[in-house]
């Protein structure tokens, strides 16, 4: 072996170096540096196998079909379906429900569109099949295999061919050429990396769970992030039934689309109209409160974003949750500024309810409303909805996808709508009242605020 070939890689980062080290210069491990050829680990092959170029107007799109699988929720998380050959990452806290949820799509999915591939590293096959049979799961195309070496799950897929494989989870996977133990990055890099090459090589879609971690990541998340085509998280606010699925990336559909479940006895289900678990239900009109309507993949939500604010005994404090700490700095900032209420000898507390988090500056305006309504201990009509971004010299800016937001809110009976003079739409809106606002004043006068 030539002297320039020889590298040493970190089993539990990846990470390479020229020289051998007791500790690996990267992620700090002790005795962790092996030796390996670099020219062997280097893949010199593409996931087609081919060596030259084809022209693109000749690939079929064939095995990019999609698979629907008829939970609404899911599929639309997914971009309309789950495309053939594509490789997803479903991540989420463990006892989430990612299990349940995948089941459920798998028994969806057989009774359609072919076999499935269950690998478990985690649970028994008997708990397995005793959940299947417990929510009613057709089971009859789901092979179950309860496997956590690589190379068998990956000689096991290719010897059944499945539409689908799914592998809860890829932490318990190993891959037997590499010494690190199961979990640690390499081999998750490994196995991830296998994984999607054989997706996309026979068209096959792989599932794979991946535990987040304490700090909130999947045990080496940014290394799986990269390699597959779509990441789903799935997560819920402490002690909620309701579950949201994130779409972060997607290669065939929108971004930051999100999916809303609810976790029951008897499984989970999609939430059909999830605009009304994020509205808290008041029977009167209450202070601090003020819905407006934010955009998530491709449609709109309506949120209810509720504030306190009341004399401080000391430092003034400001607390979002749901919302960017900076915003609400700055937002506050401009309502003092612009309609002269006083704020800084008063604590401000902000919350976005149902566990969302807001990121649009579409919902500007309706958190300075809310603190303002609770300040001036003025109710805004909860039949009315306020959207728009607020510009620092206190104006009002357009937001994107004005008119489907307005439409959101016809179609759950709001009777208001304060909106960007530039968002108002030419034609009226059914029996909903359009207020276009240009300047902050102008909007708090239309509620009553000053
Ligand atoms: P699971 O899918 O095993 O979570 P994960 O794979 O993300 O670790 O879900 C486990 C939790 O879901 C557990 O706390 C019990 C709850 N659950 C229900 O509430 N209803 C059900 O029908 C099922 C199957 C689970
Ligand atoms: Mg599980």
């Amino acid at each position: 072996m030539s002297k320039s070939a020889i590298q040493y890689r970190c089993d539990e980062c990846g990470a390479t170096a020229l020289k051998w080290q007791g500790q690996c210069p990267d992620c700090n491990a002790w005795n962790s540096l092996r030796q390996e050829d670099a020219r062997t680990s280097v893949r010199r092959v593409g996931f087609s196998g081919e060596v030259g170029g084809r022209r693109l107007s000749e690939i079929s799109e064939e095995s990019s079909e999609r698979i629907v699988t008829g939970i609404d929720e899911f599929d639309r998380v997914l971009g309309g379906g789950l495309v053939g050959g594509s490789a997803v990452l479903l991540g989420g806290d463990p006892g989430i429900g990612k299990s349940t949820l995948l089941l459920q799509v798998c028994g969806k999915i057989g009774r359609s569109d072919g076999g499935i591939l269950y690998v478990t590293g985690e649970e028994s096959l008997a708990q397995i099949a005793m959940r299947a049979n417990r929510l009613g799961i057709d089971t009859d195309r789901i092979h179950a295999l309860a496997e956590t070496s690589l190379e068998r799950v990956l000689a096991a897929a290719d010897g059944e061919r499945p539409s689908c494989l799914v592998v809860d989870s890829i932490q318990t996977l190993s891959c037997e050429a590499l010494p690190a133990a199961p979990g640690a990055v390499s081999q998750l890099r490994e196995c991830a990396a296998q994984l999607v090459r054989f997706a996309k090589q026979t068209g096959v879609s792989v599932f794979l769970v991946g535990h987040v971690t304490k700090d909130g990541q999947i045990a080496g998340p940014r290394v799986l992030e990269h390699m597959v085509d779509v990441v789903l998280y799935f997560e819920s606010e402490a002690g909620s039934r309701y579950r949201l699925l994130r779409a972060v990336k997607n290669r065939f559909g929108a971004a930051n689309e999100l999916g809303i479940f609810a976790m029951t006895e008897s499984g989970i289900r999609p939430v059909p109209n999830p605009s009304a678990i994020f509205l808290s239900r008041h029977p009167s009109p209450v202070p601090g409160s003020a819905v407006t309507s934010i955009f998530q993949g491709s449609r709109p939500l309506l949120v209810e974003v509720q504030a306190l604010a009341d004399l401080s005994g000391g430092s003034a404090r400001r607390v979002a949750v749901g919302l960017d700490q900076n915003r609400l700095a700055l937002l506050l900032a401009i309502l003092h500024r612009h309609t002269g209420i006083s704020i800084h000898d008063s604590d401000v507390f902000v919350n976005v309810v149902g566990g969302v988090r807001i990121t649009e500056t579409a919902a500007d305006l309706a958190t300075v409303v809310a603190v303002a309504s609770s300040l001036k201990d003025v109710a805004v009509p909860p039949d009315t909805l306020v959207l728009g971004e607020l510009g620092l010299s206190g104006e009002i800016r357009p937001v994107a996808y004005g008119a489907e937001r307005v439409a959101e809110a016809a179609s759950r009976s709001f009777k208001r709508v304060i909106l960007p003079r530039a968002n108002m739409p030419r034609r009226s809106q059914g029996s909903v009242e359009l207020i276009g606002v240009d300047y902050l004043p102008a909007a708090m006068e239309a509620l009553s605020l000053v």
